[in-house]
């Protein structure tokens, strides 16, 4: 499957998806949300793909959501049509999703980036919500993921300033797991991301399912939610095959049920 503005390849068990909009930093206009949620969702349909990794361009993961684009809405075409309504079904994609961000990832950027599972930072990676100096505010997500992932200090700060931070305070922030050189980023990514396809799937899902749940619900009820599904995946056989394989000695083989 080709696509307008991101680039697909399968490597193993990994869907690299490579943003491809250079000559606009790759911003996010609505045939990249259209192209990126088709792509997701033939991602997780796909049985021979485990995890994805979203890259952009060494000089930017994408300068935010498309400027020229919605320069001339209103607030009736923006309200109808719910703008950036669409990328909620990308934070429904069931299968892990890793950022590698190098560069800019700013606006609609630094969002798409924390709508992912987690994200892996170049040393060069700049991540800002500068919406307000456009006079508007982050729409795709920025103000509720950023504040959850750094505090409220820094979200704050960031939001109301559009200052940038980069690679090192994020890693600090607890915005990015790891900060790697430059040039290693998406060979990196895709290590990482092959470490996790070799998972079982099922256990994969479960696991997202409940950090994810950890930014919806109380304490009680996600502890709760955690236990249930940890209950459920003593229902599959890969639970079986991962212990038996344990006390053999020798590696699981997973089949997915
Ligand atoms: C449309 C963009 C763009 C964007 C860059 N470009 N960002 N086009 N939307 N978000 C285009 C530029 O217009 C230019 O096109 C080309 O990409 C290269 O960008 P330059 O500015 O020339 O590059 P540089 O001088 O290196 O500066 C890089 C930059 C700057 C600091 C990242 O481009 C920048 O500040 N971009 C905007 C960042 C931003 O405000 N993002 C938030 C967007 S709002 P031409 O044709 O001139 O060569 C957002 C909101 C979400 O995301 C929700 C609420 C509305």
């Amino acid at each position: 499957m080709t696509y307008e503005t991101i680039l697909v390849e399968q490597r193993g068990g990994v869907t690299l998806v490579t943003l491809n909009r250079p000559q606009a930093l790759n911003a996010l206009n609505s045939q990249v949300l259209a192209d990126m949620l088709a792509a997701m969702v033939a991602f997780d349909a796909d049985p021979s793909q485990g995890c994805a990794v979203i890259t952009g361009s060494e000089k930017a993961f994408a300068a935010g959501a498309d400027i020229k684009e919605m320069q001339a809405q209103g607030f009736a075409d923006m309200y109808a049509h719910d703008f950036f309504a669409g990328w909620d079904r990308f934070t429904r994609t069931r299968k892990p999703i890793i950022a590698a961000v190098a560069g800019y990832a700013l606006g609609g950027g630094c969002e798409l980036a924390m709508m992912c599972d987690f994200i892996l930072a170049a040393d060069t990676a700049k991540f800002g919500q500068p919406e307000i100096k456009l006079a508007v505010s982050p729409g795709m997500g920025g103000s509720q993921r950023l504040t959850r992932a750094v505090g409220k200090a820094k979200a704050m700060e960031m939001c109301l300033t559009g200052r940038m931070m980069d690679a090192a305070e994020a890693e600090r922030a607890g915005l990015v797991s790891r900060v790697v050189p430059a040039a290693d980023l998406v060979e990196e990514a895709v290590k990482t991301a092959t470490t996790i396809a070799g998972m079982a799937p099922l256990a994969v899902k479960a696991n997202k399912e409940m950090v994810n749940a950890a930014f919806d619900t109380t304490l009680a009820m996600g502890v709760q939610f955690e236990r249930r599904l940890f209950h459920a995946l003593f229902g599959t056989d890969d639970q079986s095959e991962g212990m038996t394989a344990f006390v053999e000695k020798r590696q699981g083989v997973w089949t997915g049920k």
